[in-house]
């Protein structure tokens, strides 16, 4: 695997791909990004990822400091799953001076996630902007864990016209439900027992929705009980029509097969996101 961090470099190497499929990282590398290197190949001959942990979509409480990196072991896994190209740049390579040209989400990014982390979506469209202009890839996949963030990465691409193929990878999921991801190392072993807890209960409002529920705000307000009840707190509860990530109509006209659920709450002090279709359906979204 080639480690390049220079934007100069990048070009040389990725010259020589035939087809490049981009898989981008924050580092402390699982399964689940794993699987997603996996997808990549599927699709390009050269896959490159990118470990950049991206000051921009942190706010000032969160864990900018704090978030593990895990630089030499997330190599080897790379090398092991046979990435072609790890894009590493310095901080001061990506944002050499103030990054004051930022990319504005649409409205849809003030919501769910964007209500409760202002700026992280402007910060994450951001950097993916500036990695897709720098790796120029065929293909980009994304988890379709971090949903709302794939919906907007993909607007993105479609609005501003980039030639780039957006794939979305399936949740990885530990036996007891719980979807893989770095902040689960925070989780105290009490709290990883009870972690999965946020899969069960949006796979429950999901499996009443299937059966035919469409009183969306009391499956939301029983499913934020729940939890509450077992020591979360809960940041939100919503379903949503899985195109555009609108508000569902209230009569039910929405198809179940477009809804998925969606969720975030902290336990101790971790915040889990995570979310589910209505009916399941394979790298679709
Ligand atoms: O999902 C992530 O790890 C990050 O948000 C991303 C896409 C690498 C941008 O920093």
């Amino acid at each position: 695997m080639d480690q390049i961090q220079s934007a100069e470099a990048l070009r040389e190497r990725l010259g020589r791909a035939d087809q490049v499929a981009f898989v981008p990282t924050m580092g402390n590398l699982h399964e689940g990004h794993l699987s997603l290197m996996r997808l990549a190949r599927k699709h390009a001959d050269c896959v490159v990822a990118s470990i950049f942990v991206n000051r921009l979509q942190f706010g000032p409480n969160e864990d900018f400091d704090r978030y593990p990196r895990t630089f030499e072991s997330d190599i080897a896994k790379l090398e092991r799953e046979g990435v072609d190209v790890l894009f590493a740049p310095h901080e001061h390579d990506m944002y050499p001076t103030p990054q004051v040209y930022r990319v504005q989400p649409p409205p849809v990014g003030d919501e769910l996630d964007g209500a409760f982390r202002p700026g992280f979506f402007n910060g994450v469209c951001t950097v993916v902007l500036k990695l897709f202009n720098l790796v120029q890839p065929d293909f980009a996949v994304f988890g379709k864990k971090d949903r709302q963030q794939l919906k907007l990465v993909r607007g993105m691409v479609q609005q501003f016209n980039l030639p780039i193929q957006i794939i979305p990878g399936e949740t990885v999921r530990a036996d007891d439900g719980l979807a893989l991801s770095s902040r689960n190392n925070y989780l105290s072993p009490v709290e990883r027992t009870e972690a999965p807890r946020l899969y069960r209960t949006l796979r429950g409002v999901a499996d009443d929705i299937a059966r035919g529920r469409t009183d969306y705000a009391n499956l939301e307000a029983s499913a934020r009980s729940e939890l509450a009840r077992h020591g979360w707190k809960v940041d939100y509860i919503a379903v949503r029509n899985g195109i555009g990530l609108r508000i569902p109509h209230p009569e039910g006209f929405d198809h179940p097969n477009v809804l998925i659920v969606l969720g975030a709450a902290t336990l101790g002090s971790t915040r889990l996101i995570d979310n589910v279709d209505v009916t399941p359906k394979d790298g679709e979204d």
